[in-house]
């Protein structure tokens, strides 16, 4: 999502119970008053933001790929005076080297179906999760068919910019099953839980 019209529809929707929900279940992950933890493909850094409010001692690194969305992220930061709590980073979710210390909690959400090969994306989460560190891997399922893509996308757009839809269809058509998903965590040694949450997500998580 390297478009800036495509990161200002994305910025501009209202993910907020969503990203509520995912920054909810990750914080339930987390047990230790203190840690500091990775967000992969953070887009305009809103689970980070509601994490800190949950959390409030733990740090957050947060990564995305994209020039666009960090600029709206880091915008976002300054708003919310999380300067000294989160830190943004452009980097590959897929080849982190600049990431050399493992962090007591992984997560991601709606990043996995950008991964055309998720297998590298996989290895630097097990890479990066430190020993009993949690991890929480959130993304949209690919429904059955393209009939079901359209009727989810009815669903869940209604209102929105056209843009924002056709990302949206195009979005469940690219994710995983969770079949798939478990044939991708046993090809990259990670023993992990993978569960429907909604009528459109997958969630991946437990601890290493
Ligand atoms: C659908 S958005 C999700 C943003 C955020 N996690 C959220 O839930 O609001 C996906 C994000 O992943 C980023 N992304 C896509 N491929 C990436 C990659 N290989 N490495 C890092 N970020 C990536 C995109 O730039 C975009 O910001």
């Amino acid at each position: 999502m390297d478009d800036t019209e495509e990161a200002r529809v994305y910025d501009e929707a209202d993910f907020s119970r969503v990203n509520l929900c995912c920054a909810r279940r990750i914080s339930r992950l987390l047990d230790t008053e203190r840690g500091h933890a990775l967000d992969l493909g953070t887009g305009p850094a809103e689970i980070p933001i509601r994490l800190c409010a949950l959390l409030p001692g733990w740090k957050i690194t947060a990564v995305d790929a994209s020039p666009s969305m960090l600029r709206l992220a880091r915008s976002r930061v300054r708003e919310a005076g999380l300067e000294k709590r989160i830190r943004l980073l452009r980097a590959d979710a897929k080849r982190l080297q600049k990431l050399r210390r493992s962090f007591s909690a992984v997560f991601s959400n709606s990043l996995l179906h950008h991964l055309h090969d998720p297998l590298p994306f996989w290895r630097q989460v097990k890479r990066l999760t430190c020993r009993g560190g949690s991890v929480m891997i959130q993304d949209l399922r690919r429904p059955p068919n393209r009939t079901r893509a359209r009727e989810l996308t009815r669903r869940h757009t209604a209102g929105a910019p056209p843009l924002l839809k056709q990302l949206f269809y195009q979005s469940l058509l690219a994710a995983f099953t969770p079949d798939e998903v478990r044939k991708q965590l046993a090809d990259a040694g990670l023993d992990l839980e993978v569960r429907a949450t909604t009528d459109r997500h997958l969630a991946v998580s437990g601890r290493l």
